[in-house]
């Protein structure tokens, strides 16, 4: 069992403890391949899990958000937390927050936060990762653009882990399961483990 610094449940997010715990484990197994990166930090919840398991075997975490917050994060639709609403840039911003979390962590020097869009960083990043956890933007678009970008770094024997898989259309949106569909029938991945709408690939 992991043992968290902090409340996890106090910390803003949309991770199940679970699921949590599977990327920890995970990101724990890949140490000897290379750094892992993340798509997706919000107010750092997944960050924690990912990047304790990097604390742990001195390994580094790559945190890329533009903290403005995806489509359903907006004013007025079902994701909106006034809380980490700006309201005199008209924006939302949830990097102080994830900021603070990350700080109580005690994972600052662990943690590398990018604050840009994905895309921006994808178009000159060289490095090899040991883990890629997609957990941005959930358009089709989007998803697919960040798979396309991210899941070519891996190493061989490293893991690509997506959040929010619905197999049930009514239950969610289906742009992560389209990308997992897309890995699987590439060859170059399998499936390893999976915990509730998480899902963990390694890349063979
Ligand atoms: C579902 S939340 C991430 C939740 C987080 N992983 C957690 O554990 O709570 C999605 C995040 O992706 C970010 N995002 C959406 N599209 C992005 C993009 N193109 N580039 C960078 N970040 C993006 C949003 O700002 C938002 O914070």
């Amino acid at each position: 069992m992991i043992k968290l610094p902090i409340e996890i449940n106090a910390v803003k997010g949309f991770l199940h403890p679970e699921e949590g715990e599977i990327l920890y484990r995970s990101c724990l197994e890949i140490a000897s391949l290379g750094p892992a990166l993340e798509v997706g930090s919000y107010c750092g919840k997944s960050t924690i899990y990912l990047g304790l398991a990097c604390l742990e075997n001195n390994n580094t975490l790559y945190a890329i958000d533009h903290h403005r917050g995806s489509e359903e994060h907006q004013p007025g639709e079902g994701y909106h937390d006034k809380e980490l609403f700006d309201v005199k840039r008209n924006q939302m911003d949830s990097f102080s927050e994830f900021r603070k979390n990350i700080e109580m962590a005690g994972l600052s020097d662990t943690v590398i936060p990018i604050v840009s869009s994905s895309e921006a960083v994808a178009r000159n990043w060289v490095g090899p990762l040991g883990m890629v956890f997609i957990d941005g933007g959930h358009s089709m678009e989007a998803a697919l653009k960040d798979y396309r970008s991210w899941s070519c770094h891996l190493r061989k024997g490293g893991f690509l882990a997506i959040h929010d898989i619905f197999l049930d259309p009514s239950e969610g949106g289906q742009a992560p399961h389209e990308i997992m569909k897309l890995a699987l029938s590439s060859g170059l991945f399998v499936e390893i483990r999976r915990v509730r709408t998480l899902v963990v690939l390694e890349r063979i």
